[in-house]
């Protein structure tokens, strides 16, 4: 199987995946690609995600492809034939995680040598990752990129036929892949991705290189996969891109946009829909108007500002200033009133001085922000930021992230209470993770809310009052 196997050694360059070129991008037809059915029949599998939604909903096709083999989800990794970790790179503790978790994983694999160990995600389109994982974590089997989750049957195949190591990541993305099987993490709330890649290139961001070219999905597929999830009793959407406000702009022969594609998804009979995340760079008056109409469009927007100072925005390649973002901010209260606004933002960008990180305090009290992510800024390697002077010692930037989480737990704070003594409607996820004899669910303005109800319930939309108002979530009663 020597030939056979190298074939399967395709190592990840970060310089190949900078490029971006012109030609259209092929729709692949996974069907076609498909046809190994039942080498799973017996063996089961487990997978664990780290990242983001992108991620997420990589995993629901990755076990669709698994369950169509006829593998079965494992309750335990101890009882796995196959282990994947679906990594993340945004972030280099996000990547330590994961190198922990392999070295963990080594004893599961001492002990059923058949294991198949496998990594893929966004980590393996770094070379410096599949090279580390290559030199300490030998007994990795697989490694796999996200340009080629399509191929997954071959590579299984190929492990555990050649017992060989199987390695390819695209560099080069240039494709969507549709028909993908899948199977979804909830039954009631669904993940569509409308687009693939980013074009950004915001200088601290790996995501340019690790998804590629930003490719926009045909919005007949998008419509038609909401549609089915209507029939299979879907009642919340969430549309993913990295920039969801640039959807179509690779689109050659139209100019259909974002705007336009919440518009029809306007008319479909399903209950919500959301979208993440927003480029305020891109975000433009139509799509608030859009989303003023209501219906089933949620009022709920995650709008990243990284930063508040122009002078770190121009070095982060934002290519917004704190005045336009003000100007969309301003509007879109304006538009939607009952909008809840979210963000996320890097302290410490390399050069970030202690005016430029007040500038962006200024900014978050501005902006009634509802809540927010706050990262501490993390160097990447491959990215333009690398090279940037960062004189800034880490004690500060800890600091700098405790003084702007304040004014953050503040913000979901008076988020929550404005919603006290109203009544909301709320998706019923579940029971409470922390007190089972609760149900725990969102509302419109995706606020999660306690209550005590039947577990007939779960994955209904149901009337509540808030009775009280805490900093992560509300209480409150069913309205009979
Ligand atoms: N496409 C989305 C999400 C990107 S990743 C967007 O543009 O908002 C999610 C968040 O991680 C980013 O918004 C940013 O705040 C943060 N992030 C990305 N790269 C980072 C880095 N190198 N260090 C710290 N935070 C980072
Ligand atoms: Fe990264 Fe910027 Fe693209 Fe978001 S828009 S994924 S932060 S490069
Ligand atoms: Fe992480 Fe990749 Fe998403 S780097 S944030 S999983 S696109």
């Amino acid at each position: 199987m020597a030939n056979d196997y190298e074939k399967y050694f395709i190592k990840p360059s970060i310089r190949d995946a900078r490029k971006r070129k012109s030609q259209e991008t092929p729709v692949i037809d996974f069907e076609k690609h498909f046809n190994i059915k039942g080498f799973g029949t017996g063996k089961t599998y487990k997978i664990e995600t780290y990242g983001c939604q992108a991620n997420e909903a990589d995993t629901e096709k990755i076990k669709g492809i698994l369950e169509a083999l006829n593998f079965t989800e494992s309750e335990t990794l101890e009882h796995s034939d196959i282990i994947l970790l679906n990594t993340c790179a945004v972030r280099e503790n996000a990547e330590n995680r994961v190198f922990g978790e392999l070295g963990r994983l080594k004893q599961y694999k001492k002990n059923n040598p058949e294991l198949i160990l496998g990594v893929c995600g966004c980590m393996p389109q770094e070379e410096k990752v599949v090279e580390r994982i290559l030199k300490s974590f030998h007994y990795v089997d697989l490694i796999f990129g996200t340009h080629n989750i399509y191929k997954l049957p071959e590579y299984i195949e190929t492990v555990v036929l050649s017992k060989e190591k199987v390695i390819e990541v695209f560099s080069e993305e240039g494709s969507i892949v549709e028909n993908l099987p899948r199977i979804r993490a909830n039954t009631r709330k669904a993940w569509v991705n409308i687009m693939f890649g980013c074009d950004e290139f915001c200088t601290y961001c790996i995501v340019p290189y690790t998804r590629g070219k930003e490719r926009s999905r045909n919005k007949d597929d998008i419509i038609k996969e909401v549609k089915e999830l209507i029939e299979q009793g879907y009642k919340e959407v969430t549309l993913l891109g990295q920039n969801v406000d640039s959807y179509g702009r690779d689109f050659k022969n139209t100019d259909y946009k974002f705007a336009d594609l919440l518009k029809d998804l306007n008319k479909l009979p399903i209950q919500r829909i959301r979208f993440t995340t927003s480029h305020p760079k891109d975000f433009d008056l139509e799509t608030v108007k859009v989303l003023s109409q209501g219906g089933n469009l949620m009022p709920y927007i995650h709008l990243p500002v990284q930063s508040g100072s122009n002078e770190v925005l121009k070095r982060m390649n934002r290519k917004y200033t704190k005045e336009s973002y003000i100007e969309l901010v301003d509007n879109i209260y304006k538009y939607i009133p009952n909008v809840s606004l979210t963000t996320d933002i890097i302290v410490g960008f390399p050069g970030e001085t202690d005016e430029q990180f007040e500038e962006t305090l200024d900014l978050v009290k501005y902006c009634k922000f509802e809540g927010a992510f706050t990262f501490i800024y993390s160097k990447r390697s491959g990215t333009p930021a690398e090279h940037y002077e960062d004189i800034i010692s880490f004690d500060a930037k800890k600091q700098r992230l405790y003084k702007l989480n304040d004014i953050v737990n503040n913000g979901y704070l008076t988020g929550s209470k404005r919603f006290k003594g109203d009544i909301v409607k709320v998706l019923v996820d579940g029971v409470s993770k922390n007190n089972k004899d609760v149900l725990a669910g969102y509302t419109e303005n995706n606020k999660l809310v306690n209550f005590k109800g039947d577990k007939t319930l779960i994955g209904e939309i149901v009337e509540v009052k808030i009775t009280d108002a805490k900093t992560w979530f509300l209480k409150g009663e069913q309205v009979e």
